[in-house]
């Protein structure tokens, strides 16, 4: 396992977040039942007992009631929130009589999605706002005053993004007085040209790779805190294959599980930790097994030759 970037400025936050998209049952309109909020205490209490103190939200999961679930079990038990990190994102908005789904950087729209997060939560501050998705239409200084707003109200304490490419990293820092910790992208063995960018420099393999060039170096250097979103592609290596090169993967994860005596979950992950950079993932399980299974991955660290593997079981063939 390596040394995440984030403990700069979360000294321990956990290697591994929760992600709480799934708690609050549909993405409706209507409330959370009984069995969805024992269902939301169950997973938080499994995450934390397996040593998972980070949370991840965001304004739009259920329709808002992500973040009121977990909030109504904070009250319960309100020693929680100084135990825990919990970070929320901002910036998308489902269509409405106003117009479609759309990306909304505005500072009146960050600062009131803020504040609805944090009533939602029922607390008084967030520990890490990612802006959620780029926003062509951003004003960089409409977003550098809602959060030097934010900062000095005491309402959000570090800032970050999720996907987007380091230019657009670098473009937005040059604006803000905060730096940006966290980027948090989807990465996982099968939306793994991340990896496939590294290693096609200049060679005719690299034509379809859809990553940002030189993300990963950036945030390397610039100490921000790589997140991976759908870290277990979903689910797809835990169901029957449906491709080949998942088949023949997890042919080769179930080796690996054998080996170090975990599960498949395990090996997804610790694929995911073994690179350098230090990668924090976010699961979305709601599963209590494959929770356990993910927190077990802090203690597997994959050889050379089993990284390399499994990469090149999913590529199809072998790197250059
Ligand atoms: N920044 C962004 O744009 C963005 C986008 C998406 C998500 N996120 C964040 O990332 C978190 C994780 O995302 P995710 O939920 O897509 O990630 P994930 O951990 O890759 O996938 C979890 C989903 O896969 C299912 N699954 C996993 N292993 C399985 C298995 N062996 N068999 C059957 N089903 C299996 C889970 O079902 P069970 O619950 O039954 O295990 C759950 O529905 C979210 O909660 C959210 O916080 C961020």
């Amino acid at each position: 396992m390596q040394t995440l970037a984030m403990t700069t400025v979360l000294s321990d936050a956990s290697p591994i977040a929760f992600g709480c998209m799934g708690l609050g049952g549909q993405w409706d309109g209507l409330g959370y039942t009984a069995a969805e909020l024992k269902q939301a205490h169950h997973c938080i209490e499994v995450a934390l007992e397996e040593g998972i103190n980070f949370f991840d939200h965001a304004d739009i999961y259920c329709n808002g009631k992500s973040e009121q679930i977990f909030g109504e079990i904070l009250a319960t038990q309100p020693q929680l929130r100084e135990q825990i990190y919990i970070q929320s994102k901002c910036g998308i908005r489902f269509a409405d009589q106003e117009g479609p789904q759309r990306y909304d950087f505005s500072y009146q729209h960050i600062i009131d999605s803020v504040n609805g997060s944090l009533r939602r939560l029922g607390c008084g501050y967030l520990d890490i706002l990612l802006l959620h998705r780029p926003d062509p239409l951003m004003e960089p200084e409409e977003v550098a005053r809602a959060f030097e707003q934010l900062a000095a109200a005491g309402k959000v304490r570090h800032f970050g993004v999720s996907n987007m490419n380091h230019h657009q990293l670098q473009f937005l820092q040059r604006y803000l007085d905060q730096p940006l910790v966290v980027n948090q992208m989807e990465l996982n063995l099968l939306h793994c040209d991340f990896v496939e960018s590294m290693v096609t420099v200049n060679d005719h393999q690299g034509q379809s790779v859809h990553f940002s060039e030189g993300l990963i170096e950036y945030c390397a250097e610039q100490n921000v805190q790589l997140q991976a979103w759908s870290p277990l592609a979903k689910g797809v290596f835990g169901r029957p294959a449906t491709e080949a090169k998942v088949a023949m993967a997890q042919e080769h994860i179930d080796q690996y599980a054998r080996q170090f005596g975990c599960e498949r979950e395990t090996i997804l992950l610790a694929w995911l930790m073994r690179l350098p950079i230090g990668i924090q993932p976010v699961i979305g399980t709601m599963n209590e097994q494959r929770i356990r299974a993910c927190a077990k991955a802090v203690d597997v660290s994959l050889s050379r030759e089993q990284w390399y593997q499994l990469f090149t079981d999913i590529r199809g063939h072998h790197i250059p």
